[in-house]
């Protein structure tokens, strides 16, 4: 595994990051991502993301990945770890569950806390970008978060091009620059190229590019149906049956052509095609099971492109 390093910053984050969304809730096979946490680590993935609401139920991905540390990162293991974790999604009823005010961050911050067990996360992100609370008062939350020593970063998650510029602004003036900005991005889901890579890039601030396989459609799974051991199979799952459309799939039979003349499967491709910016600090997977996550850290065996395949994925994505 090698290291990049966080934009500006002093922290360096792994190529592959692990995130814990599906696969780690009350519902999964406990075990089986206690062994994908394992296999990670030993593989050099430091770098662990979480949310409030990862589950489901909303919570227990986080309650999960506390038991995991405890059975198996006690003592100084946790200090070679960077985890993460979010608040901006619905996790609690009321006026006080959701967004971006600082009574939902604060008080989420430290539910996080107690449910994993720890003393401070790494990185606390506000999760989504609030139209109706004042920008100042979101940024003066993650500031406080770091401050009061519950988290070591501040970070931005899913906020347009605009709203991160202005953040980042008032987060270095608050004397917390802000560190990442966890954006969707996929050879599918391209939005960030459209300016918010730019602002990152011109502040100094990290890019970790979620769902980088958008969601498995990117990979070998989906070639010929839908198996039922897929996220479009579970009814917990994010990815909807109508996401694996026929135009997707012809375009993820000739995606992976082309990587297997690159001698690499579908999703490795996936994520070297990701890392060959280097603006990405990090790609933040999902797996399901360590098979997968062995087979996506042997993308970075061959993370090199010609001009040719990069002119026909182009073609192919258009
Ligand atoms: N900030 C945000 O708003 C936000 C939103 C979404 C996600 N995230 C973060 O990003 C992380 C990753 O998101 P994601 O899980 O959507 O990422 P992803 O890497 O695009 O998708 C992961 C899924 O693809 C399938 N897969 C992975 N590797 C495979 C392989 N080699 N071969 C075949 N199938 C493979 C598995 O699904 P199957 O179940 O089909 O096997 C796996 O669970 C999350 O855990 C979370 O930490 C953040």
């Amino acid at each position: 595994m090698e290291y990049n390093r966080c934009g500006k910053s002093g922290l360096l984050l792994p190529q592959i990051s692990l995130g814990l969304w599906h696969n780690f809730g009350s519902v999964d096979n406990f075990e089986n991502g206690e062994n994908i946490v394992k296999e990670a680590f030993d593989k050099g993935i430091t770098h662990f993301d979480l949310a409030n609401n990862y589950g489901p139920i909303p919570g227990s991905a986080e309650t999960n990945f506390g038991k995991i540390l405890k059975n198996n990162f006690q003592g100084n293991l946790r200090d070679e770890m960077v985890i993460a974790t979010k608040a901006g999604y619905k996790m609690w009823e009321g006026p006080y569950g959701e967004w971006g005010s600082r009574k939902y961050l604060v008080t989420s911050l430290n539910q996080s806390l107690k449910r994993m067990n720890l003393d401070y996360v790494d990185i606390f992100y506000s999760h989504r970008y609030d139209p109706n609370t004042p920008l100042e008062e979101t940024m003066n939350a993650l500031d406080y978060a770091v401050r009061s020593g519950k988290a070591l970063y501040a970070g931005i998650s899913n906020y347009p091009a605009e709203q991160t510029k202005q953040a980042t602004e008032i987060l270095q003036q608050l004397g917390t620059p802000c560190l990442i900005h966890q954006e969707k991005y996929s050879m599918f889901v391209r939005t960030c190229e459209e300016g918010l890579l730019d602002v990152l890039e011109d502040k100094g601030v990290g890019c970790i590019a979620f769902s980088p396989l958008a969601q498995g459609l990117l990979t070998d799974k989906y070639l010929k149906g839908i198996p039922e051991n897929s996220r479009a199979f579970n009814p917990n799952g994010h990815l909807q049956l109508d996401e694996v459309s026929d135009a997707k799939v012809f375009k993820i039979v000739a995606l992976n052509e082309i990587a297997k003349n690159r001698n690499q499967s579908l999703a490795q491709m996936a994520l070297a095609w990701l890392l060959k910016d280097n603006r990405i600090t990090s790609v933040l997977i999902g797996a399901s099971s360590v098979g997968q996550l062995n087979n996506n850290i042997d993308s970075l065996q061959n993370l090199a492109f010609t001009p040719d395949e990069l002119n026909e994925i182009e073609q192919i994505l258009k």
